[in-house]
């Protein structure tokens, strides 16, 4: 059962998500896309609301994430820093927003953060990628590493494919994470990596490492909304645990209005208006 968080309750921080490592206290993130699963994931006490560019698949039903744009991630952040009032909100960057030079990045993250309330941004890549870090960071943007699968390179995996299955590419990882740590991510998503493999990535850095598809070692798991809600009947990752089913529960719910609609018993003289009370009453409560 979800708990209602009170008001009262401290805002979470990008450096209270960093001291959650040292007190073995494991970070919850949900991703989110408009306003209601926003609230939602913010009444329910998650750590962190990702605005993930797997909006492209679960939102707007594409194979992949490779087309979400700018203007649609600051879009749907905008919806989503409105209805949280307690977690971190973390824009995370399309496909070719951080890729053609450190300015249009520093630009485009900052974005993010002016215009759509996001306190942080995710970006995907390892060392590759600390130059930018380090830049955006001294720039006041808070940055989310992301290692493993990264879905925006599935064409150079040949794939959605799990990552760090030999020698080499596990110490690559490892090299990768000590590098983002370095230049000052404040936490590192490990996207399909075994479960091994994380542990031994998480015990060598001392930023939280959130992880999906990357077994329970990390400091912290990330699980995409519609995902563990249940709302697609597409097959899904094994990674995915589904706490509800709530495309069965929307489908009755759903049938039920056509069905009272269409038998002429919805909607009851209980459901309308009547012309007396009408005009006692200004608005339509
Ligand atoms: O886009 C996304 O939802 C993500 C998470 C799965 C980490 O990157």
């Amino acid at each position: 059962m979800s708990k209602i968080i009170s008001k009262e309750l401290k805002s979470v921080s990008v450096p209270l998500i960093k001291e959650k490592k040292a007190q073995k206290d494991k970070i919850v993130m949900v991703t989110a896309y408009d306003y209601p699963s926003a609230k939602l994931c913010d009444d329910a006490g998650v750590d962190i609301v990702l605005v993930g560019d797997s909006l492209g698949m679960v939102v707007q039903g594409n194979e992949d994430t490779l087309s979400v744009t700018l203007s649609e991630i600051l879009h749907h952040t905008k919806m989503v820093s409105k209805g949280v009032k307690r977690a971190l909100v973390v824009s995370d960057m399309p496909f070719l927003s951080y890729h053609t030079g450190i300015k249009d990045a520093i630009t485009n993250c900052g974005r993010c953060i002016k215009e759509a309330k996001a306190q942080a941004v995710k970006i995907e890549g390892g060392k590759k990628r600390s130059e930018l870090v380090k830049r955006l960071v001294e720039n006041e943007i808070p940055v989310m590493g992301h290692i493993g699968l990264t879905p925006q390179s599935i064409h150079k995996f040949g794939g959605f494919k799990v990552q760090g299955k030999d020698k080499a590419s596990i110490d690559k990882l490892v090299e990768d994470a000590i590098s983002l740590e370095e230049a000052d991510v404040f936490s590192i998503v490990l996207e399909c990596i075994p479960s091994e493999v994380a542990q031994i990535i998480t015990n060598s850095v001392k930023v939280p490492t959130i992880g999906i598809g990357s077994g329970p070692h990390c400091d912290g798991q990330v699980l995409v909304f519609h995902d563990l809600l249940g709302l697609s009947d597409l097959p899904l990752p094994r990674f995915v645990k589904k706490y509800k089913n709530l495309r069965e529960e929307i489908l009755n719910g759903i049938s039920s209005f056509a069905s009272e609609v269409r038998k002429g018993v919805f909607p009851t003289e209980e459901h309308a208006y009547h012309l007396e009370q009408a005009k006692k009453k200004e608005n339509i409560k």
